[in-house]
């Protein structure tokens, strides 16, 4: 599998209120960090997008990217999707972003007595527009950080609503922790869980080895 370009996003958006405030998540990229680490390692050219996270990758055979909001990463997508053979999208992207005049972005919101109201818009789902122009060829992988008891149900949905091949599901715990009690559903409807719960920097290569087999039965068409 050497040679391949894999392409993964990771942490969180920050979305401007004003130019010191933000709306964003507690992602800490861990997950898509160590991924980027195990696919370097594994011979893969990886390039990691990714958001304003405190865990970075230290290898330096991956090419690191920064975004900050779902914007940029919108922009960035754009520009290396097409060069790349595996997409996977492990980045927290914010679903909603602060309805604020650009021009605004300079200044600040002041305190006053009466209360303020944020209005909000959806952003467009990056995953969803990016897979529906993809090249047969390219492999796309998704994310799903859902409640345990709707984990299965909802990592089907949103299979089928991205059109993705894989959706790697996590429940809400996995946000900014350690470890990870992952699931992979792929596209078959196979879905496969490690034996037990994981280290980030263990269920990375677990994971990775998914993605790998995945992508060969694709060019070949032969599944093990
Ligand atoms: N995603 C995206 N663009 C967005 C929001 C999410 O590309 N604006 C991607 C994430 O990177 C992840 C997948 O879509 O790979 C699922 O993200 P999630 O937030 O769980 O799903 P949503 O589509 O936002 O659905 P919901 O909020 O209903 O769970």
């Amino acid at each position: 599998m050497t040679s391949q370009h894999m392409l993964i996003t990771a942490g969180p958006t920050h979305e401007p209120i004003d130019a010191v405030r933000f709306l964003g998540n507690r992602s800490s990229g861990r997950m898509g960090s160590a991924l980027a680490t195990a696919a370097a390692a594994c011979g893969w050219r990886v390039t990691l997008l990714m958001g304003p996270a405190p865990i970075v990758p230290t290898d330096t055979r991956i090419s690191l990217i920064r975004f900050r909001t779902c914007s940029d990463l919108q922009a960035l997508l754009r520009e290396h999707v097409p060069k790349a053979d595996v997409l996977v999208m492990a980045a927290a992207v914010a679903d909603y972003r602060p309805k604020v005049d650009p021009a605004f972005f300079g200044g600040k919101f002041r305190r006053k007595s009466e209360k303020l109201v944020l209005e909000l818009e959806p952003t467009p789902d990056l995953l969803a527009e990016v897979a529906s122009t993809r090249r047969p060829d390219q492999m796309m992988v998704g994310f799903a950080l859902e409640p345990r008891d709707e984990l299965e149900a909802s990592v089907r949905a949103k299979l089928e609503r991205k059109k993705v091949d894989m959706v790697v599901g996590n429940p809400l715990e996995t946000m900014d922790s350690e470890s990870v009690e992952g699931m992979v559903l792929f596209k078959d409807g196979r879905i496969e869980r490690p034996a037990e719960k994981l280290a980030k920097a263990a269920f990375a290569p677990w994971l990775l080895e998914k993605i790998e087999r995945e992508a060969m039965a694709r060019s070949t068409g032969i599944r093990h």
